[in-house]
């Protein structure tokens, strides 16, 4: 049986696979001719997030039984597609959840201490002129009101992390979590989104990428924030629409903001690139080794599963 990897994984999921299944590896992705060559008799795709899963590119696949996502977010697979094809698709939760929060808790602090255009500051000859009482003061963190948008295990993890700043946490999705759960995160529910977004002095994005979240911060909702508010989005970029952004963090209505995903990825918005008071990382949030390395043998197990008429760990619903 043949299985695609669709590039070089960490860890020794791609070894394990070899072992039973012949595996075809391509950093060209299921655009490659190295997919185009085993497509028809493809059985298992190990995938990644620049992968586009589609109906066009199932249609090529007749064999094909499992696509095995090395992300928790799906955005880039057509379920409904697979799904009317009996193809099981599989993503990587619980394995990235702490990486996730501790980079954007990161960012968070990047971006309203000023970390990162203190950094690009000091390297430049002469522009650290000494020590003065207003020198790129930034925004507190401490004890800040911190908006979480998705209460997922992400959310959850990033709750954690603000109790341990002393901040307060407002977080809103569809679903209010239980009681007990809010009282031991302290966290309070918004209804909606536009409840939550004048009420805090961060937000940071823990939702999946949908039809309901693209664009959800849009430019009007972008106006609702706190003015010198901070944003941190670790989750998917078309969730914020990112001139709309730049332009709030130009007029300095929104401080700061720190960005490890864009909506034209791997493309930046070129007025972003040339703000300060953001920071910018290439979606890199789940990158520890342990971690990546977690994932990739996650999504190499489920193929293995499927393929020998076992359940998937961690199938998508
Ligand atoms: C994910 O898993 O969806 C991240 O964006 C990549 O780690």
């Amino acid at each position: 049986m043949t299985v695609f990897v669709s590039g070089e994984l960490p860890g020794d999921g791609t070894s394990v696979l070899r072992e039973s299944f012949d595996v075809v590896v391509d950093g060209g992705g299921v655009a490659s001719d190295a997919f185009a060559a085993v497509a028809g008799e493809v059985r298992g795709i190990v995938a990644l997030l620049t992968d586009r899963v589609d109906a066009a590119l199932l249609a090529r696949c007749p064999a094909l039984r499992v696509v095995a996502n090395v992300a928790v977010g799906i955005d880039n697979v057509d379920l409904d597609a697979c799904r009317a094809r009996g193809i099981v698709v599989t993503n990587t939760p619980d394995v990235l959840t702490e990486a996730t929060a501790d980079f954007a808790f990161g960012l968070l602090l990047a971006a309203a201490r000023r970390i990162a255009e203190g950094d690009r500051l000091v390297r430049a000859e002469g522009r650290f002129p000494a020590w003065t009482p207003t020198f790129m003061l930034g925004t507190s963190v401490h004890g800040m009101t911190l908006g979480i948008i998705g209460m997922g295990r992400i959310g959850k993890a990033m709750a954690r992390r603000a109790r341990g700043f002393g901040m307060r946490v407002i977080y809103t999705q569809r679903r209010r979590e239980p009681e007990a759960l809010e009282r031991a995160l302290g966290a309070a529910w918004a209804a909606t989104i536009d409840d939550l977004l004048p009420l805090v002095d961060a937000v940071t994005l823990h939702c999946p990428l949908t039809a309901e979240t693209r664009g959800l911060l849009s430019r009007e909702r972008l106006s609702k924030l706190r003015r010198g508010a901070v944003l941190v989005n670790t989750a998917r970029g078309p969730i914020v629409d990112e001139a709309a952004l730049a332009d709030r963090l130009e007029e300095g209505a929104i401080a700061a903001a720190g960005l490890d995903v864009f909506e034209a990825e791997p493309r930046v918005h070129p007025k972003l690139l040339a703000l300060p008071n953001v920071v910018l990382a290439p979606h890199i949030a789940s990158a520890d080794r342990k971690t990546r390395e977690a994932m990739a043998n996650m999504a190499a197990a489920n193929v293995h599963r499927v393929l020998s008429g076992h359940a998937p760990l961690t199938p998508v619903s």
